[in-house]
């Protein structure tokens, strides 16, 4: 949600900078305008909007990572509660035997949407529509991904 919010913003910053350049009449009306006698005014907003810029620049990768690796642990956690009676997931803790070992079947992020919505293969062993909509889809991803991974 908030990866998309600083993406705009960092465009903004990136306009406003182009807005600046623009309205000196290009990169070098920028650059005398930077030496006029104003000069120390319009480096100290120039140096702002460097600050401001590289600020946003580590900040909006380092959200963007955290609140990837939030949305991670949750559906780890979502894994060991809703499947990890009955499926072995090692990223996820998980170590169920009732259904396939998931790190050995690597199922592809289809295969796992087509066994939430159908309970497995259908057969009726595993449940239908344990997680559905937005939630199975981040699930399937989730799985497809870490499956056969150690840890
Ligand atoms: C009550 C036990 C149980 C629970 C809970 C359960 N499963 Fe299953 N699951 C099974 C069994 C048994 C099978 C094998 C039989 C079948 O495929 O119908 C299976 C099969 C699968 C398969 C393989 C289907 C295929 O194409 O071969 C996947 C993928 C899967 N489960 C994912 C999940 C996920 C993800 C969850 C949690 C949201 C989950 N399961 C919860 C019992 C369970």
């Amino acid at each position: 949600m908030l990866g998309p919010l600083l993406f705009l913003l960092a465009w903004i910053v990136v306009a406003l900078v182009l807005f600046f350049v623009a309205i000196s009449g290009g990169p070098r009306g920028a650059r005398r305008r930077l030496q006029s006698p104003t000069r120390q005014a319009w480096r100290m907003t120039f140096t702002v909007f460097i600050v401001v810029f590289a600020g946003i620049g580590i900040a909006i990768p380092t959200l963007v990572i955290a609140g990837a690796h939030r949305s991670r642990e949750s559906t780890a956690r979502t894994f060991a509660s809703t499947c990890g009676t009955c499926h072995t997931l090692a990223r996820a803790g998980a170590t169920g035997t009732v259904g396939p070992n998931l790190d050995q079947l690597k199922p592809t992020v289809m295969r796992v949407q087509n066994a939430l919505a159908l309970g497995g293969t259908g057969d009726g062993r595993m449940p239908a529509g344990l997680l559905q909509g937005a939630q199975a889809v981040q699930m399937a991803q989730f799985v497809a991904s870490v499956a056969g991974k150690r840890g």
